[in-house]
């Protein structure tokens, strides 16, 4: 099946920069949102992006527009979706949220689209309960930042036909991904290793063992991580953290507990690079 048309569902740190790596990838890519102000955040961050580009010589002037004329936004997820081949969906890691947008897909893009969840931990297989043809639900899981990580996890839910997981993994090697299939689970695999992790920095962190900047050094200099765990849960926000750790702990038990600390922050509304404060400050 050939892919044309793509649809990115949410405009924030992933939609926006899944939707940069689709377009830059000849891709007409529609990002929708629940408001316009959400769809200009997105675009500055494109359009910062394609700036960045140029000036490190990545790209040409031309190049940039050939790019950004790929792009469209939308505050109307219906109409967006009708003529869609793919829709990623990108927004909060909530599932009634998803659930409510892939009821809506299921009842209005066209039966041959295949829709993917970005998700970082929630189930797939659930997600397609929703949809009136399951089998062409599978996870795209898209790393932070898209445009810089190499990864892209496909996740084969319950129900996901070979067809979807196929077309799906061949359009992230298309991106210049490497495409690595998981069987659904919480946390697929790159989650699994990692939210268990970034507790225990924070665990470390109230124990007295030592202090953010010593752990995150402690980190890349021991372990070879190319960021700490502190430098890393900023930049994945940590809301979005919290919400996975959530889901590891619901599904997998006590053992994956988010550390209070991290609670009390999201709670303060400290949650990382984008609000300008998480565990490091940011100006
Ligand atoms: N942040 C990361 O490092 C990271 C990495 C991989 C995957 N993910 C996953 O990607 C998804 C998005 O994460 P993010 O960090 O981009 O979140 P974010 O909070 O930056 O952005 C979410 C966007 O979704 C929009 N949205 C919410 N409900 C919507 C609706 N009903 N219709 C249209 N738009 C809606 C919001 O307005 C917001 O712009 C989550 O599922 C997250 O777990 C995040």
């Amino acid at each position: 099946m050939e892919i044309s048309n793509v649809v990115v569902i949410g405009a924030g740190a992933m939609g926006s920069g899944i939707a940069y790596v689709v377009a830059s990838s000849g891709y007409k890519v529609t990002i929708v949102d629940q408001t316009q102000e959400f769809l200009d955040k997105g675009m500055k961050g494109i359009r910062q992006k394609l700036k960045e580009g140029i000036e490190r010589n990545k790209m040409t002037p031309a190049e940039a527009q050939k790019i950004s004329q790929n792009i469209k936004t939308s505050v109307d997820l219906a109409s967006a979706a009708a003529d869609a081949d793919l829709v990623i969906e990108a927004v909060f890691e909530n599932m009634d949220v998803k659930k409510s947008i892939f009821t809506q897909l299921s009842q209005t893009a066209p039966d041959r689209c295949i829709l993917a969840s970005n998700t970082s931990t929630l189930s797939i297989s659930e997600i397609a309960t929703v949809v009136n043809s399951p089998a062409r639900v599978v996870g795209l899981h898209f790393f932070n930042p898209p445009e810089a990580m190499k990864l892209v996890e496909v996740i084969i839910g319950e129900k996901s036909s070979e067809e979807t997981v196929k077309v799906a993994s061949a359009f992230a090697e298309q991106l210049g991904k490497t495409a690595i299939a998981a069987r659904d689970n919480p946390g697929f695999i790159v989650n699994r290793l990692l939210v268990p992790m970034l507790n225990e920095a924070v665990k470390l962190l109230d124990e007295g063992v030592a202090g953010i900047e010593a752990i995150d050094q402690a980190a890349v200099l021991g372990a070879g991580f190319p960021a700490g765990p502190f430098v890393l849960a900023d930049m994945v926000g940590l809301d979005v953290a919290l919400a996975s750790m959530r889901t590891l702990e619901d599904k997998l038990g006590s053992g994956y507990q988010p550390s209070p600390t991290l609670v009390r922050l999201v709670e303060e509304g400290k949650l990382g690079m984008k609000s300008g404060e998480g565990f490091h400050k940011y100006s």
